[in-house]
């Protein structure tokens, strides 16, 4: 949700900012703009459209300066348009000033600062902040920026710099990520940590509150004024990681990238000593576990649906009644709540506002909280009282695939892990998913090896409809929700899941000239039961796709395109379902001509509420 990058040092700023733009791009892509200081001035380029339209626009042009800051855009408060377009300057255009966020009091602030006769020239909320900053300058940039920080209400990360007090850049943050990069030939500040790989080999990621001011020479970081000693940390991470490595998009790599994903979410988390399933070091001990009478799962998107498998699976593993809700929806519920609840986090980014806000509401209500992130030191790693990491690698797709098969795995070692504290079920048969669980990456990789082209055909047929129906029971159905967000999210069909028992109460309606269902028929106890919704589903003309286990006959009887998996244990099927599903929508919306990677009107990381 925006990316801001910031450079100072030996170098040309101009050639990092747009690569390190490029590499945040995911975070969202409106309009894009810099500014670069040189010689007592600062220029500032902006352009709506996505980051290859501000290089159009600038091509030619000499914008030399070794310091400058920088903007990807996802639009909250004015459209997408040029002057909606950071960085902002103060109305008399030596504060620059790229910020991603929102600030809550902008209104105010505005009336305030209008009175005093600064003027604004966008519908945004950032352009406060240059000119509250311009407002408290009195020839320090460093002073203006903590006054100005002080009266800001919201969320915000920020990078700042003057023309009159040049030489250093300030970043300050609140609840929206900002990193700070320790370079040989300068230092930095980025939005996440793509944008870094290859320019800096130490990094530290800024907490709520804290201010950072870094110069050709060093970073420092304050807390209320004073400096203090900061977290370092290493990047080790190399550029392929945030590079598409032959692939044509992110989103084709990041699902073929699964079995590895897996394989590492696993490795180290089956031990053989006193307990089965080792989860590090979990507060959530034995004591702790026995007196947890209910589980709540909070998240928003695909990292929800993978919340819905978590409530089927510890239901049955676990026997303990399951919340599970939408993120935004859950702190205004006023929701019931106490210290014998678990609360579940799920969140790749880790940076979810509304997960961010469920996450601190549940824990005022005493509950222990336990995050399922795939960010090292997010906010929500640092909030939550427990974290398990899903090790899927960079995620830079919008349409999320690896980082949801991870959390549902990691869900089910969670589960196992409840499992044995409670002692709900002996070792052999937790043994037995375990064993299963270690197959699923090969399964995972047979799926992509094997079915590719009955796929691409699902896909080719499915990409020239306007609607689609997803239809499963039990775990198939919580799976087909998220076959149906990924299809709409990057295809734009209007696609929407149901439980296949409740087509016949309204939704069979819409069932008319060879609609694609398709339909996910893992659940081997509930077979007879979707053959026969199938089949409610077939007469009425609809076009049936069906997903299911190798051997399986009754299914393929009632359908015309079938995408066999190999098989594993019910319980587990989520993660193999998922995939054709994953690359349907993929296929679909290539076939389409849409932006895979960038869907319309979409960003990755979602940080305002
Ligand atoms: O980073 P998070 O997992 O908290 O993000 C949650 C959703 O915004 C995210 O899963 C979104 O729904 C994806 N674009 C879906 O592909």
């Amino acid at each position: 949700m925006c990316g801001i990058a910031g450079y100072i040092g030996e170098k040309q700023a101009l050639p990092f900012l747009i690569s390190g733009l490029k590499k945040l791009e995911y975070r969202g892509y409106d309009s894009a703009g810099i500014a670069i200081y040189n010689e007592g001035r600062i220029e500032v380029r902006r352009q709506v459209g996505k980051i290859a339209e501000l290089e159009r626009s600038i091509r030619g042009q000499v914008i030399e300066g070794t310091q400058g800051i920088a903007h990807t855009r996802w639009a909250t408060h004015g459209m997408p348009s040029n002057r909606n377009s950071h960085p902002h300057r103060d109305s008399d255009g030596h504060i620059a000033v790229v910020h991603n966020g929102i600030i809550e009091n902008y209104l105010e602030l505005r009336n305030e600062l209008e009175d005093k006769g600064y003027t604004f020239t966008s519908e945004t909320d950032t352009e406060v902040v240059p000119n509250l900053i311009a407002e408290y300058f009195e020839g320090n940039l460093l002073e203006a920026v903590e006054k100005a920080k002080a009266r800001l209400r919201g969320s915000y990360a920020a990078v700042c710099m003057s023309q009159q007090d040049p030489d250093y850049l300030v970043g300050i943050r609140q609840d929206s990520p900002l990193i700070v990069g320790y370079g040989k030939d300068g230092n930095y500040f980025a939005s996440d940590i793509p944008a870094l790989i290859g320019h800096v080999d130490r990094y530290t990621v800024l907490k709520n509150g804290e201010t950072a001011v870094i110069d050709r020479d060093g970073v420092t970081i304050y807390v209320d004024g004073k400096a203090v000693e900061p977290e370092v940390m290493e990047l080790t991470m190399d550029i392929d990681a945030a590079e598409k490595g032959g692939y044509d998009h992110f989103m084709l790599k990041e699902i073929i990238e699964q079995p590895r994903a897996l394989k590492e979410c696993l490795s180290g988390r089956i031990a053989y000593g006193k307990r089965v399933i080792d989860l590090g070091e979990l507060k959530l001990d034995a004591a702790k576990a026995e007196k947890i009478n209910k589980i709540v799962m909070v998240a928003c998107g695909t990292a929800y649906h993978a919340c819905y498998v978590g409530r089927y699976v510890y239901e049955k593993l676990l026997r303990i009644p399951v919340e599970v809700e939408i993120a935004s929806e859950f702190r205004y519920r006023d929701p019931i709540l106490d210290e014998h609840t678990l609360t579940i986090v799920v969140s790749q980014s880790g940076e979810t506002a509304d997960t961010l806000a469920a996450l601190a509401e549940a824990k005022r209500k005493g509950s222990h909280i336990l995050a399922i992130t795939n960010v090292w030191e997010s906010s929500i790693a640092r909030e939550a009282h427990d974290v398990i990491y899903t090790r899927a690698g960079i995620e830079i797709a919008v349409a999320s695939t690896k980082a949801y098969t991870t959390q549902i795995l990691a869900i089910y070692l969670f589960g196992l892990y409840m499992a044995e504290l409670k002692g709900k079920m002996i070792r052999r048969e937790i043994q037995t998913i375990i064993n299963e669980l270690y197959r699923l990456p090969e399964k995972v990789q047979q799926i992509i090896d094997d079915n590719l082209d009955i796929i691409k055909e699902m896909a080719d047929e499915i990409a020239e409809f306007e609607d689609a129906f997803f239809i499963g029971r039990d775990l198939d159905y919580v799976v087909a929700r998220e076959g149906a967000l990924k299809l709409k999210e990057i295809s734009y069909i209007h696609a929407e899941a149901y439980a296949a028992g409740e087509l016949k109460h309204g939704t069979l309606a819409l069932i008319v000239d060879r609609v694609p269902v398709i339909c996910l028929c893992t659940q081997r106890n509930l077979e007879e039961k979707m053959v026969s919704n199938i089949k409610e589903a077939q007469t009425r003309n609809g076009q049936i796709f069906s997903i299911c286990f190798e051997g399986d006959t009754l299914v393929p009887a009632v359908s015309e395109h079938v995408c066999y998996l190999p098989k594993t244990l019910d319980l587990l099927a989520p993660i193999l379902t998922v995939i054709p599903l994953q690359l349907i929508a993929y296929y679909a919306s290539v076939k389409r001509g849409a932006d895979v990677d960038k869907p319309r009107n979409l960003a990755k990381s979602v940080t305002v509420e």
